[in-house]
């Protein structure tokens, strides 16, 4: 299971990969703007500034809709840094341009994914993840869960090789459930990758056994 992070705080992309078990990142334009990045300049060069931190696979969004205009933002996005794996979101004009890009050889993610023929779709696309948002569909009082497990059944039916990127993780019960189901990828905030190593008895276990050996070692 691969573990990406769902931010462009540099800071906490940083601390993740530090921690050693940082496989990529994901961003979008609303997590950009919560950096306070703004303007396309800006943007293109934080992406590389995120490449410059981690090994691979780090999604970059187009915002543009029209098949033209994306297919032009997904080369240049694809241009900034080898590591880039454009993002594009599930519209029509979006599968187009997935199927553009894969055709070249351009790694892609379809985000915005709700229901599994949405990725069915992105798959014969040829898009090299698709991401499924979770803690979205738990908002509106559907099963997130559900759906990974739908679209994981119909990839291994027919061996599709996009893999499942399941976004809106947004704690560790989350991410312990995706890994249960088999998706390939979770991206979440580092909150919810911390949260994986807490337990109460972990912390008392420890704190008993430096006392004992404080008790025995003075
Ligand atoms: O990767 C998609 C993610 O950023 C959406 O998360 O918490 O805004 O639903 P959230």
């Amino acid at each position: 299971m691969q573990f990406f992070i769902d931010t462009a705080n540099l800071d906490h992309i940083k601390e993740a990969y530090d921690l050693g078990v940082l496989d990529g990142v994901t961003t979008n334009p609303s997590l950009m703007a919560k950096e306070g990045i703004t303007g396309e300049a800006n943007i293109r060069a934080h992406y590389k500034k995120i490449c410059d931190i981690v090994d691979d696979k780090v999604s970059a969004e187009v915002i543009s809709t029209e098949f033209d205009a994306m297919l032009k933002e997904g080369l240049e996005l694809a241009a900034i840094d080898p590591k880039i794996v454009v993002k594009i979101p599930m519209i029509k004009d979006g599968i187009k341009t997935i199927k553009a890009l894969s055709d070249k050889g351009i790694r892609t993610n379809c985000t915005l994914i709700f229901s599994p023929g949405q990725a069915i779709l992105a798959a014969k696309a040829g898009a090299t993840y698709i991401s499924p948002f979770i803690g979205r569909l738990d908002d509106i009082g559907f099963d997130g869960m559900n759906l990974i497990e739908q679209i994981v059944h119909i990839y291994d039916n027919y061996g599709f090789e996009t893999e499942i990127l399941a976004a809106s993780v947004r704690n560790p019960l989350h991410l312990i459930k995706c890994a249960e189901v088999g998706a390939d990828v979770v991206t979440c905030p580092l909150s919810a990758i911390i949260g994986l190593l807490k337990h109460p008895l972990t912390d008392s276990g420890l704190a008993t056994f430096l006392a004992d050996y404080a008790k025995g070692n003075k």
